[in-house]
């Protein structure tokens, strides 16, 4: 069973940009989302990469398996092209606005992303061994690091 604990946020450049908010809510026990706003003071901007790592706590959290880089710009132009990334993509589509090509002029929002829906993938997909298990998103724009997004999970 796969459950997403806590997610940070950090604007680790604030003269570009910074999360209005960012925050797990737990409605009841089988009832979580996690809601992310963020805004740019320097809209609009077309190159966006996206960097993906997948840490696993031994002794402290080290990398484990995953670390990809996304030209998320060609990728929002045509994700069918890029059908592994597509299916990730997917599971947040819903709850996102950040599924249209660049430009992009406007906040970026996480809307009550069901944890349940993410969980489900986590546990039936990966076939990990338990443990705590860290996801760590940067998002890097204009080749400059602007801000980090962090999910934490336990597989048990
Ligand atoms: C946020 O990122 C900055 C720059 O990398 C770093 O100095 C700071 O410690 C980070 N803050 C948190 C809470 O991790
Ligand atoms: C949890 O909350 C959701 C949304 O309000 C509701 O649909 C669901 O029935 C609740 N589940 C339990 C076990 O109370
Ligand atoms: C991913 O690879 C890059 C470049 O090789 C490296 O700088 C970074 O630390 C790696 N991150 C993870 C999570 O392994
Ligand atoms: C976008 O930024 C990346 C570095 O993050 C750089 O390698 C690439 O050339 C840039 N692309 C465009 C179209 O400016």
């Amino acid at each position: 069973k796969y459950e997403f604990t806590n997610v940070k946020c950090n604007a680790t450049d604030p003269t570009f940009g910074n999360f209005r908010y960012c925050y797990i809510k737990a409605i009841n026990r089988t009832y979580k989302y996690v809601s992310i706003r963020y805004y740019s003071t320097q809209v609009p901007y077309t190159n966006i990469t996206v960097k993906l790592g997948l840490y696993k706590r031994f002794n402290g959290y080290k990398p484990f398996l995953y670390n990809i880089t996304i030209n998320a710009c060609k990728f929002l132009k045509s994700p069918k092209t890029y059908p592994v990334l597509k299916f990730f993509f997917d599971i947040i589509y819903p709850a996102s606005n950040f599924h249209h090509p660049c430009p992009y002029d406007h906040d970026i929002i996480l809307d009550k992303l069901t944890i349940a829906t993410v969980n489900h993938y986590f546990t039936n997909i990966l076939p990990f061994s338990e443990g705590d298990y860290m996801i760590e998103i940067r998002w890097v724009v204009y080749a400059v690091e602007r801000a980090v997004t962090t999910l934490y999970g336990t597989l048990s």
